[in-house]
């Protein structure tokens, strides 16, 4: 508005000095002009007014973008009653995601724009207030929401959106639910019984859990279903997998950086995993592996619970639940310096044991099952059944690679067998491969035979044909190894003729 009327001054100086006597055409110019003034300032005022009148809501601002008026209905809308109390107040604290500050700072219009509350969302319109000098002295705020009617094919399409978007994020929670929650670990022993209930009790809390426990018994499944059953199951779960990283990219990877920070691929710069993870769960995978100087960083995060990214001097506020990871002997790595023992004590605060497959014996079964139903659907094939003694062969090994091991051997053992049910003969030589022992074997079973077949007692018996068999396969398959894959060699280190070998190599069917 002010420039028009800078204009209109220029254009009047201007006609005067051009001509020294008053033109009649001047004249009649100069009373025009100052007319159109007038029925400019009339109708910003009778424009102020309509929209005040039909509004929803009118509200104007100082240049702190503090209320300097509101109307009732308005007021009304944010809980106030009376809304002369607001006077003065941060126009934040009355409207919430109020946009007047951006107005009162930039200067610049919000012409249409939606704004959440917390019932319908509605269409508001923002304007900064100049004085003559094009100062921005407030801002001035209606709401267009019923009286503008020509809005609602866009408001409707806008709700429409919104629902669908709200919909859509419920059925991703629910998806992630599902496929993370507590039924989905498999397990009714004493000990992971025992498992869940701590990791339901850490679920409702909020310090940060360790999950100790040897490879592949389910750590990484069990943080996704702390998480999962937590009060952040709707924020992120964010994975960084420590081990995997080079140290060097680690930092990067946890605290991102800004762009230009780095040259090359990182001068667009980089959102960190904390970042990421803001409101949700960060997991901190096989953490034993961080390197010193980073366990002091992610010490000083988690006390501060800020942090900035690389090459940026904006701070970031961390609120993100810790979940660390760990197969490797913590304390251990304590006691020789490789970890921190303050970054170790403040991880430690709910901390989980894992048991391994062996300390599990009663779960073999319904994990073997699963995991067969799940290959079943996958290969096509019918259903599979594990034979009796298979699952006494399954039950006397040690599982050093745990889940993760019995489900890769049953996944080779269904694929290499012709038939849908499993017995002990077609699995025992897909168990081990030569680095795990039998349980008994372990353990210095007293019931082993003198020539170390470790006859199973219980449960079932296992015949003598087979227990030999058994023997006589990891006998030979471990003399192969010795002799780096090479039959005549194995043969003449164990005092074997070579057609021999090759007979009992075809009949037990050992991989060579
Ligand atoms: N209780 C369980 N029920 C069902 N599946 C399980 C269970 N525990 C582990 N698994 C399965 O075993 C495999 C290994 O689990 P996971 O990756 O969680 O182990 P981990 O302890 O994180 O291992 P690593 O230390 O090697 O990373 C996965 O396929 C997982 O689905
Ligand atoms: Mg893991």
């Amino acid at each position: 508005m002010r420039p028009e009327t800078g204009n209109s001054v220029t254009v009047t100086n201007h006609v005067r000095a051009a001509t020294k006597e008053k033109h009649p055409m001047e004249i009649e110019t100069t009373a025009l002009l100052a007319d159109y003034d007038h029925v400019r300032k009339l109708a910003m005022q009778s424009l102020f007014q309509s929209l005040d009148k039909f509004s929803e809501g009118t509200v104007i601002v100082d240049r702190n973008a503090r209320v300097v008026w509101i109307n009732r209905d308005y007021a009304a809308r944010f809980g106030f009653n009376d809304p002369t109390a607001v006077i003065g107040l941060d126009c934040e604290a009355v409207i919430p995601n109020s946009m007047m500050r951006d107005v009162v700072k930039g200067g610049e219009p919000i012409l249409l724009d939606i704004l959440e509350t917390d019932r319908d969302p509605i269409v508001v319109t923002r304007l900064p207030i100049k004085d003559d000098n094009g100062e921005t002295i407030g801002a001035v705020g209606f709401v267009l929401f019923n009286e503008l009617k020509g809005l609602s094919p866009l408001f409707s399409q806008y709700a429409r959106l919104r629902a669908e978007l709200i919909s859509t994020r419920q059925s991703l929670a629910q998806v992630r639910r599902a496929k993370y929650s507590f039924s989905s670990l498999i397990g009714t022993s004493a000990a992971s019984l025992e498992v869940k209930r701590q990791a339901r009790r850490a679920a409702r809390l909020a310090s940060p859990v360790l999950l100790l426990g040897e490879t592949g018994t389910g750590k990484e499944l069990l943080a996704h279903a702390i998480h999962g059953a937590s009060g952040r199951a709707d924020a992120p779960l964010v994975t960084v997998n420590v081990a995997a990283i080079p140290d060097t990219l680690l930092e990067l990877e946890f605290f991102g950086a800004e762009a230009g920070a780095y040259t090359g691929a990182e001068r667009k710069g980089r959102i960190g995993k904390f970042e990421l993870a803001q409101g949700g769960t960060l997991f901190l995978d096989e953490i034993g592996d961080m390197p010193l100087a980073l366990q002091g960083k992610l010490l000083r995060v988690l006390q501060e619970q800020e942090f900035e990214p690389l090459g940026s001097n904006r701070i970031v506020r961390t609120d993100v639940r810790i979940i660390a990871a760990t197969s490797a002997d913590l304390p251990a790595l304590v006691a020789q310096g490789r970890f921190r023992a303050d970054l170790y004590y403040r991880l430690n605060v709910l901390m989980i044991r894992v048991p391994p497959l062996r300390e599990r014996l009663a779960d073999i079964e319904a994990m073997a099952y699963s995991i067969l139903d799940k290959l079943a659907v996958e290969s096509g094939a019918g259903h599979l059944e594990l034979d009796k003694d298979a699952l006494a062969v399954l039950c006397a090994y040690t599982w050093p690679g745990n889940v993760r091991e019995l489900r890769n051997t049953l996944e080779r053992a269904v694929l290499l067998s012709d038939s849908e049910r499993i017995d002990a003969r077609s699995l025992a030589r897909f168990i081990g491969d030569g680095r795990g022992q039998r349980r008994d074997e372990a353990e210095g079973d007293p019931h082993d035979t003198p020539d170390g077949a470790g006859v199973q007692q219980d449960p079932p018996y296992q015949q003598y044909g087979e227990a030999m068999r058994d023997y006589e396969r990891r006998f030979l398959t471990e003399a192969l190894r010795v002799a780096g894959g090479q039959v005549t060699k194995a043969a003449a280190q164990i005092g074997m003729a070579r057609a021999t070998l090759y007979r009992r190599i075809v009949a037990l069917g050992i991989d060579v």
